[in-house]
C-alpha cells in the first residue's frame, strides 16, 4: 500500500480545488479583510475609514450582517442607497466586499408582527429584540421573510463586480440554547415520523420500555427538555435525536439562503457562512452546497491557560490549527472570518494577548492553507454590547491599537512571500508521509454529553488532544468523516469513537489490511447508532479489530493521579481507563501500575493483514500517553517524525515552512543547515515566528 499512497499524496497536494480556481488566485496565497459596520458611523467618516484600511494593506472588507433594520426599515420597502455608497467607497480604494445577509438580526417590525418567529429557550421564555439569532429556524414565516430579504439583497448586487462573495446570517446557532418552540416542536415530530417510519420503530430505537416512556403515537412527542427532566432522562438517545434535528433544521436555514443567492447571483461570488469553531450545538458538515465553509476564531479570552505561565494569553497551541484542518477537508478551501484583533469583550475576563500573539495568529492561519484571513473588526465601537472590544484603530477611529499594527506587519510580509511564491509546489515528501486523518462525528460529541459516566468527560478535550499530540509530531492532519476515503492517509486516528456500525469497523478493517495505521482511543466501538449497548460482550464491535477484549473501564476524581507505565516511563490519569485483555498475536504496549488493576494492559498494538491497530485504552489528562504512543505507531511504520517542544505547531504550505510559538518560554526549532530563513530566527520567543524554505 505504501506505493499506491505516496503516489496517490503526490498526485492531490498540488492541486488546487474547485472552489480554490472559481474564487481565489493561488499566487495570492492569502487575502487579507476586516469588518466594517457603514450603519453605525458617521456617512462623513466613511471615505476615511475605508482609505485607512487600504493604507493598512487590507484587500477585503466585510458588511451588512447585522443591517437588516436599516435594509427593510419598513415591511417590503428596501432600502440599498447607503449600502451602495459603502460598497462603492470601498471599491474606491481597492477593497473587496463580502456582503452578507441579515437574518442573525431581525428588525423590531418584524417580530412584534409576528412574534411566532422567536425562538423558545429551555425556560420557556421567548427571545426578545435587542439580542440575534433569536429566531427559529424551524419557523415557515421567518424563513419566508428571510427569503424575501436575502432575494431583494442577491438581485441587488448579482452581476456587481465590486462584490466578491457571501456570507449567510453570522455564526449560525442559538449561542447555546436550543429551540423549544412550537415550530420546532411540530417540525421535530415530521423529521421523527420521516426517520423512524412507525412509532414502534422510534420505541424501540430510544429504549422507552425505561420508566414507562413508550409512546403510542407521534403526536405525543414533546422535544425532550434536560432542564424539565429533572430526575434523569429515560431516554438519552431521544436528546441525540433532537440534537441532530436541531443541526438539520440550521443547516436547512443556511441551504434555504444559499439557494436563494445562487438562483440570483454571478458564479464568480461565493458563498459561504462563518460557522463557530469549536461549538457543537450545530454541525457545518451539514452544508455541503456551500461553496466552502468558513469560522470565527478567539484564541485568548479568558477560557485556557495554554502553555506555561503567560499560556492565557497565546492561547491553545492546537486551537487555530484545528479549526483550519476541520473546515478546509470539506471543500478543499477555507477561510477565517474573525480572527480576534487584541483584547475582547465577552469572556469571563478579558485579558490583553501576549504582544506578537495576533501576528502568530495570522501566521498559524495561513499555515493552514487559507485563502483569507478577515479581522473583527476595523474599528473599536463606541457604542452597543461590545464596548471594549478592540479593533484595528481605536475609540478615536485613526490610531492604529497594537493588534491592527501586528496586521500590517503580516501583511507586508505576505507581500513579500508573495514574490517568492511557486505555483504547484508539491509537499515535501518526508512530509506527506505523515498525512494523518481524524475521524469525527458530532453524534459522538452529542452522545457522550447526555451520558457522558464521569464529569470530567468532555468529547472535544479528548478529540483536540489527540489532535495536538500528532501536530506535535509535525504531521499534516485533515479531519473527515466517515464518508471519507481513507485510503490516502497512511495513518487514520478514530478517538473515542463510541457509536459505531458494522460497515464502519468492516471499512476500518479493510483499511487496515491494506496497509494503513489505524489508531482507536478510549471508549470506542461501546455503542451502535442508537446509543445502544449489544447484546454481546463487551465493545464486541471491536473486539475482533484490535485483538483485545476490554474487561472493564474505571475513572477518577481529578485530584487523583494514577499510573500507566510505557517504555519504562510513567504517565498519570484519572479521567477514563479501559482494562484490556490482549488476545494471541497482540502485543501490550503500556500496562497500569497501580489500583487493583495493576499489570493489565492500557495500550495495545497488533499487525492485521499489511496494517496495524492500536488501542490507546487510557485518557491522560497532559496527553503525554497519547503522544509517545503515536510516535512509536509512525515509527514502526517507517514514518519518520519530527518531534517538536510543547506548544511549538509546525505547518508547509506552498513551498513554505511557518513554526509558531505559543509557550511561554523560548524555544529553538530544527531548521535544516540548507533551509533558507524568510522572516524570523529558529530561536522563538513566545508568540515568536519564523519561516522558512
Ligand atoms: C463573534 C461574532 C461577532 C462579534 C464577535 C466579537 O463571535 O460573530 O459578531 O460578536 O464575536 O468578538
Amino acid at each position: 500500500m505504501k506505493k499506491t499512497l505516496l503516489m496517490g499524496l503526490a498526485l492531490t497536494c498540488g492541486l488546487a480545488s474547485q472552489a480554490q480556481k472559481q474564487f481565489f488566485k493561488p499566487e495570492k496565497m492569502v487575502e487579507t479583510g476586516v469588518y466594517y459596520y457603514p450603519e453605525a458611523w458617521d456617512p462623513a467618516q466613511w471615505d476615511r475609514d475605508f482609505k485607512k484600511m487600504s493604507d493598512m494593506g487590507f484587500e477585503f472588507t466585510h458588511m451588512a450582517e447585522f443591517a437588516w433594520g436599516q435594509m427593510e426599515p419598513t415591511e417590503g420597502q428596501y432600502d440599498f442607497k447607503w449600502l451602495d455608497k459603502a460598497v462603492e467607497l470601498a471599491a474606491k480604494h481597492n477593497l473587496k466586499v463580502i456582503m452578507c445577509t441579515p437574518s442573525a438580526t431581525p428588525p423590531v417590525w418584524l417580530t412584534r408582527k409576528y412574534p411566532e418567529i422567536l425562538v423558545e429557550m429551555q425556560t420557556g421564555q421567548t427571545g426578545q429584540h435587542g439580542t440575534r439569532e433569536h429566531y427559529s429556524w424551524s419557523s415557515a414565516k421567518y424563513r419566508e421573510l428571510t427569503s424575501k430579504m436575502v432575494e431583494a439583497m442577491a438581485k441587488h448586487f448579482a452581476n456587481d463586480k465590486r462584490i466578491w462573495g457571501w456570507q449567510i446570517d453570522n455564526e449560525p446557532s442559538h449561542y447555546g440554547t436550543y429551540d423549544y418552540s412550537p415550530a420546532a416542536q411540530a417540525n421535530f415530530r415530521i423529521w421523527l415520523q420521516k426517520k423512524y417510519k412507525t412509532i414502534d420503530n422510534l420505541n424501540k430505537a430510544w429504549g422507552t420500555a425505561f420508566w414507562s416512556a413508550i409512546y403510542s403515537d407521534f403526536s405525543q412527542i414533546e422535544i425532550p427538555n434536560e432542564k424539565r427532566l429533572y430526575s434523569g432522562i429515560a431516554s438519552p438517545i431521544s436528546v441525540v435525536d433532537f440534537k441532530r434535528f436541531s443541526a438539520d433544521e440550521c443547516a436547512s436555514f443556511v441551504s434555504m439562503q444559499c439557494n436563494v443567492i445562487k438562483a440570483n447571483v454571478s458564479k464568480e461570488q461565493f458563498v459561504t457562512s462563518n460557522f463557530m469553531h469549536g461549538h457543537t450545538d450545530v454541525d457545518p458538515w451539514r452544508n455541503k452546497d456551500l461553496d466552502f465553509i468558513s469560522y470565527t476564531m478567539y484564541p485568548v479570552a479568558g477560557y485556557t491557560k495554554g502553555v506555561g505561565d503567560q499560556g492565557f494569553r497565546l492561547g491553545d497551541p492546537w486551537r487555530i490549527s484545528y479549526a483550519n484542518d476541520f473546515f478546509r477537508p470539506l471543500k478543499g478551501v477555507t477561510g477565517v472570518m474573525e480572527l480576534q484583533p487584541g483584547q475582547v469583550n465577552w469572556g469571563s475576563y478579558n485579558p490583553q494577548p501576549y504582544p506578537g500573539a495576533v501576528h502568530a495568529w495570522l501566521w498559524n492561519a495561513f499555515a493552514g492553507g487559507l485563502d483569507f484571513i478577515c479581522s473583527y473588526r476595523f474599528r473599536q465601537p463606541l457604542f452597543g454590547g461590545e464596548q471594549f472590544h478592540y479593533g484595528m484603530v481605536g475609540t478615536d477611529g485613526v490610531t492604529e491599537l497594537n493588534g491592527g499594527q501586528q496586521y500590517n506587519q503580516f501583511m507586508k510580509e505576505i507581500r513579500e512571500l508573495r514574490k517568492l511564491y511557486k505555483p504547484n509546489t508539491q509537499m515535501p515528501k518526508e512530509y506527506a508521509a505523515r498525512k494523518t486523518a481524524l475521524l469525527y462525528n458530532v453524534d459522538n460529541v452529542w452522545e457522550t454529553t447526555v451520558q457522558p459516566q464521569t464529569y470530567q468527560w468532555n468529547q472535544i478535550t479528548h478529540v483536540t488532544k489527540c489532535y495536538n499530540a500528532v501536530k506535535l509530531l509535525s504531521a499534516p492532519v485533515d479531519i473527515v468523516g466517515e464518508d471519507r476515503d481513507l485510503s490516502s492517509y497512511p495513518v487514520v486516528i478514530a478517538p473515542a469513537y463510541q457509536m459505531v456500525d458494522e460497515a464502519l469497523v468492516a471499512k476500518w478493517k479493510k483499511y487496515v489490511e491494506n496497509g494503513g495505521n489505524l489508531v482507536l482511543t478510549v471508549r470506542t466501538g461501546l455503542k451502535d447508532r442508537n446509543g445502544h449497548f449489544r447484546e454481546a460482550q463487551w465493545a464486541n464491535a471491536i473486539v475482533d479489530l484490535i485483538g483485545a477484549k476490554i474487561a472493564m473501564n474505571d475513572m477518577l476524581d481529578n485530584d487523583i493521579k494514577a499510573k500507566v507505565s510505557f517504555n519504562g516511563n510513567t504517565y498519570f490519569w484519572n479521567n477514563w481507563a479501559d482494562m484490556l485483555e490482549p488476545m494471541q498475536g497482540t502485543e501490550t504496549w503500556a500496562t497500569y501500575a497501580d489500583q487493583f488493576y495493576a499489570g493489565k494492559a492500557s495500550v495495545i498494538h497488533r499487525k492485521l493483514g499489511k496494517g496495524t491497530v492500536t488501542y490507546i485504552g487510557t485518557d491522560t489528562d497532559d496527553g503525554k500517553l497519547e503522544k509517545d504512543v503515536l510516535k512509536k505507531v509512525y515509527e514502526l511504520a517507517g514514518i519518520s517524525t519530527n518531534e517538536q517542544p510543547e506548544g511549538v505547531m509546525v505547518n508547509w504550505r506552498d513551498g513554505f515552512w511557518i513554526a509558531v510559538n505559543y509557550s511561554s518560554s523560548n524555544v529553538t526549532i530544527n531548521i535544516p543547515q540548507d533551509a533558507k530563513i524568510i522572516f524570523g530566527t529558529k530561536e522563538l520567543t513566545p508568540a515568536g515566528v519564523v519561516v522558512w524554505k
